[in-house]
Order: structure tokens, then C-alpha cells, then sequence
């Protein structure tokens, strides 16, 4: 079974609620039909309903940026995965690498975030990936096994399906500096027998794996090009809808 590719735009900590708006309806302008690739936004939690419904009835899905580890209570400030699906939105980053290197978001708490959106049922991106002092220290494939076995391990995978892994390489983001379609490829292929190892080849075979870094529309198709790698996170360039659409279109038809 061919994968079907997946592209996500994470808006970040960008765009006001008008912004949002206006960015959301080009988006759907471009992308609202689009078929043989599923397309997600991920706007800031405040404008997770207006966004939803701009997006009403389309292709295009929405997600939330971060979910809290726990379903409710006393955690002030903190967004509880029923409250974004409440709003519409369908899918949650997890272990976003600012999450991680910003926030503190340790591997036990990504861990905890999965399980808390996986209970809902929302579709989670697990997102993956080395500093740039790791990699030169040549810990590149020990950093990412470590936190997809932390995430992973003894997770059933019926729970699991709509799982989608984002290699996204902490140099990489929002520098300039995109990993070339080799570096990324490499990288890929290890993040699929590393899954293949914790949850069977069959279940590797099938999940979705998303490049991200600096991707543009006219980096996009070397990358595309690689065997497994199935589509992109996209910041910076998705906040602006024809550059967005344009990565979309970059892939060549198979
Ligand atoms: P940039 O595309 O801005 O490098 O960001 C990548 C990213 O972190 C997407 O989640």
C-alpha cells in the first residue's frame, strides 16, 4: 500500500486572530480540494475554532501546536487534548524540538503528551531530531532511537494508526540550513527500522514520516524525491499560503 503523503504548516507563535483568518481562507483557496496529499495547519490554540471553521468542509485539516499531559484540572495555562478536539481540530504536534529545548519537555513528558492525545483520539505527529552539537558528536541515530523508544515502546499499535514521526533536525529549523535530500534520506530510513524494531515491519512500512527544516518550494523536491519521506513540517514557509501551496505541488506525481 502506497503511503499517502502529508504536509503540516506549523504556524509557531505567529499571526493574530485576523491574520489566522485571512491565511487559513488562502490555504483553502489553494489547497481546499487538493487530492493524493493530506494537507494539515496548525495555527496558535486561540485561533484553533476560528481556523477550524474557515476550514469547514475541506480538505485541509487542523491541529494544535502542544497538549497537556494531563485531561483536566488545576494546570494553569495548560490545553487539554478533549479541549482541542472540542474545537475541531484533529491532529497535535508532540515533541515539537521547541517544546523540548524551550520548554523543558523532557522525553518522559512527550511520552505522557502521546498517551494524553492518543486517549482522545487525536492524531499525533511525533517530532524527532539531533542538535547540532549531537550530531557532530556523531550522536545523530542514538538521540533519535532514544526518543522514539521513549515514545514508543510497549505502545499497542491499534492505538497507533494514525501516527505520523516528523525527523526534524534542531540545526535545520528555522536557520537557513536545510538538510540535503541525503542527510534527511538517511536519517528516515534509520527512523523506519527503529519503528520496524519497536512495533514490527509491517507497521513501519506503513507510517508516515515527515521531513522538517527550512523546507521551501524550491527545496522540496529533492526531498520529495527520497523513498521515505513521505511529506514535511513546514514553519516558516507556511505562513505564507502560495509558498505553502507551492511545496505541496513540488512533489512529482507518482
Ligand atoms: P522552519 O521550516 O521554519 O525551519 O521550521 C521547521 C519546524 O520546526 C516545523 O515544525
Amino acid at each position: 500500500m502506497p503511503r499517502t503523503p502529508i504536509v503540516g504548516g506549523n504556524w509557531k507563535m505567529n499571526t493574530d486572530l485576523a491574520q489566522a483568518g485571512t491565511l487559513a481562507a488562502e490555504v483553502r483557496h489553494r489547497l481546499g480540494s487538493q487530492r493524493g496529499c493530506d494537507v494539515v495547519v496548525f495555527p496558535p490554540f486561540p485561533f484553533l475554532r476560528p481556523v477550524t471553521e474557515r476550514l469547514d468542509g475541506c480538505r485541509v485539516e487542523v491541529g494544535a501546536q502542544d497538549v497537556a499531559t494531563e485531561a483536566k484540572g488545576a494546570f494553569t495555562g495548560a490545553v487539554a487534548g478533549a479541549m482541542i478536539a472540542s474545537c475541531g481540530a484533529s491532529w497535535v504536534l508532540i515533541g515539537h524540538s521547541e517544546r523540548r529545548s524551550v520548554f523543558g519537555d523532557s522525553d518522559a513528558v512527550v511520552a505522557k503528551k502521546l498517551s494524553a492525545a492518543l486517549a482522545v483520539g487525536l492524531k499525533p505527529v511525533l517530532c524527532v531530531g539531533e542538535s547540532r552539537s549531537e550530531r557532530e558528536a556523531g550522536q545523530t541515530f542514538a538521540v533519535v532511537r532514544r526518543q522514539l523508544e521513549s515514545a514508543l515502546a510497549g505502545l499497542a499499535t491499534d492505538t497507533l494508526r494514525a501516527l505520523v514521526i516528523a525527523y526534524e533536525p534542531v540545526w535545520a529549523i528555522g536557520t537557513g540550513l536545510v538538510a540535503t535530500p541525503a542527510q534527511a534520506q538517511e536519517v528516515h530510513a534509520f527512523v523506519r527500522g527503529t519503528v520496524a524494531d519497536l512495533l514490527g515491519r509491517a507497521f513501519a512500512d506503513a507510517v508516515r514520516l515527515q521531513y522538517g527544516g527550512s523546507v521551501k518550494a524550491d527545496n522540496a523536491a529533492g526531498l520529495w524525491a527520497q523513498p521515505d519521506i513521505d511529506g514535511f513540517l513546514v514553519g516558516g514557509a507556511s505562513l505564507e499560503a502560495e509558498g505553502f501551496a507551492a511545496i505541496v505541488r513540488a512533489r512529482r506525481a507518482d
